[in-house]
This record gives structure tokens, C-alpha cells and sequence, in this order.
């Protein structure tokens, strides 16, 4: 996907959670990490790009065609894409398949039984068949993310936006969710992703964007960001969080 950002800003209060972010990407790029200290501006920049909220100024373009600025036009952007994050993903009364159907058919419209079998479908290709019929409270914190990955992309999003999408799970269910994520990559989905997960950063993302305190301390392929970093900020955070 390319991605043009132009001077994008967002105010919470008076501290700019981003400030004046200006990126350029071209369309080799199919998986985009962002990584960087917390705080850093990861969650509102992927809210921005896939129009949880508009921003205070800038702009936002994909493939071309700009983010909506007003709420009425990003309604219908939000729905062509999909999003998960860290946690409290699911709705807890409904079980894994009500959560997947549920959305296909109130948000996109999808007919119930149409739903209810592109359900089976993604659980399936997800290893959850087993779990169709549970609610989240049966089961593990691995499963639940994999059932909300499941729900993330079932309507087939032009865009999957996941913030920190293992950040809340134990070291064996991030390795089955991040496997998955890796899946997906290779099948030719498109996802722009916050992770703290360095290693997979620098395995599965085409181009790595590191920010801190709101804007982009360094940006470029994911072996030029970990391997030739330029920026002290970048060096020191990633002998930090690379030193076990
Ligand atoms: N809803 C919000 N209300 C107030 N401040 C916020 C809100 N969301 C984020 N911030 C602030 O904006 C800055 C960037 O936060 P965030 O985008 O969550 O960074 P990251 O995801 O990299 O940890 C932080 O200083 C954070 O405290
Ligand atoms: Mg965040």
C-alpha cells in the first residue's frame, strides 16, 4: 500500500499525542510496524489512519485516496478496514461465533447465513473450530485474540490495523497469535501494526516506522531500522528492549 501523511497532528489536551507527522511510503510496502517507547504516538497514529478519530491537522492518504476528514465519511472508511487491539476485544455474552457474525451483519450488512458460514470459514483457517460455540470467558487469552483476529478480518478489510495485539498475552499465546498475524502477512493481507515485538517486527514488516513523542525519529525498511539504526533515541531503545 503507499501511504502519504502530511503534516498530521493530534491534540489530547494540550500535549500533541501526534505532531506533525509527515511519512512517506510506497506500495512495496504490504506490512508497516510501528514501534517505539510507550507514549510514543503509536496508538492515535494507527486510530488516525484508519479514522477512529479525526485529526487536528494534517492528512492522511492510502493507495491515493485520502482519509475523510469529517466523521460522516470516515464511518464508511472505518468499515473497509479491520481492527484489533490489546485486549477487551471481544463481547463477553456472545460466544466466538456471535462475535464474528454479529458485526458481519449489523456493520457490513451481510445476510445471517452468508455470515454465519464466512464465520466457520476464518475460525477454521484460524485452528478455533473447536471453539465456535464458547464464550471468552472459556477460553484462553491466545484463543480469544485469535477469535478477535478472526473478527478483525472476516469481512475481508482492505486494511487490518492491530495495536499491540499481543502485548496482554503470555509468551506461548503471543507466539500462536503472532504466528498467525505471519499467516496473514504472507497471504498478501495489508496490516500497519504497533508491537513491542522486535524480533517480529524485524522478521514479517516490510517497512518499519519508529516514533517518540509524536513524530518519526527513523523510518525505512525493517533491516535499515534495526540493523543500521541512524538516530541515538533509536540505537538506545533497541539496545534496551534487545539486550535479554
Ligand atoms: N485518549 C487520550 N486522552 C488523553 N491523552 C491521550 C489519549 N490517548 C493518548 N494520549 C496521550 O498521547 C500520547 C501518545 O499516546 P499513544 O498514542 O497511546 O502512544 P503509544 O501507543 O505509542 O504508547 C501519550 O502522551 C498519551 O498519554
Ligand atoms: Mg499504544
Amino acid at each position: 500500500m503507499s501511504i502519504e501523511i502530511r503534516g498530521l497532528t493530534k491534540f489530547y489536551g494540550t500535549t500533541p499525542a501526534v505532531d506533525g507527522i509527515d511519512l512517506s511510503l510506497d506500495d512495496t510496502a504490504k506490512v508497516l510496524a510501528l514501534v517505539g517507547p510507550s507514549g510514543g504516538g503509536k496508538s492515535t497514529l494507527l486510530r488516525l489512519i484508519g479514522g477512529l478519530e479525526p485529526p487536528d491537522s494534517g492528512s492522511v492518504c492510502i493507495d491515493g485516496k485520502p482519509v475523510p476528514p469529517h466523521e460522516k465519511g470516515l464511518r464508511e472508511w472505518r468499515r473497509r478496514n479491520g481492527f484489533l487491539f490489546q485486549s477487551f476485544n471481544l463481547f463477553p455474552h456472545l460466544t466466538a461465533m456471535e462475535n464474528i457474525v454479529l458485526p458481519l451483519v449489523e456493520v457490513h450488512g451481510w445476510d445471517r447465513t452468508e455470515a454465519g458460514e464466512r464465520a466457520r470459514e476464518v475460525v477454521e483457517r484460524f485452528g478455533m473450530s473447536p471453539h465456535l460455540w464458547k464464550k471468552p470467558a472459556e477460553l484462553s487469552g491466545g484463543q480469544q485474540q485469535r477469535i478477535a483476529l478472526a473478527r478483525a478480518m472476516a469481512h475481508g478489510p482492505g486494511l487490518l490495523l492491530l495495536d499491540e495485539p499481543t502485548s496482554a498475552l503470555d509468551p506461548e499465546m503471543k507466539t500462536e497469535v503472532l504466528e498467525l498475524i505471519e499467516e496473514l502477512c504472507r497471504g498478501g493481507q495489508r496490516i500497519i501494526l504497533s508491537t513491542h515485538e522486535m524480533g517480529f517486527a524485524r522478521s514479517s514488516a516490510d517497512a518499519v516506522v519508529f516514533l517518540g513523542g509524536g513524530k518519526v525519529i527513523e523510518s525505512g525498511t525493517a533491516e535499515a531500522v534495526f540493523e543500521r539504526p541512524a538516530s541515538e533515541v533509536v540505537k538506545a531503545f533497541l539496545g534496551k528492549v534487545m539486550k535479554w
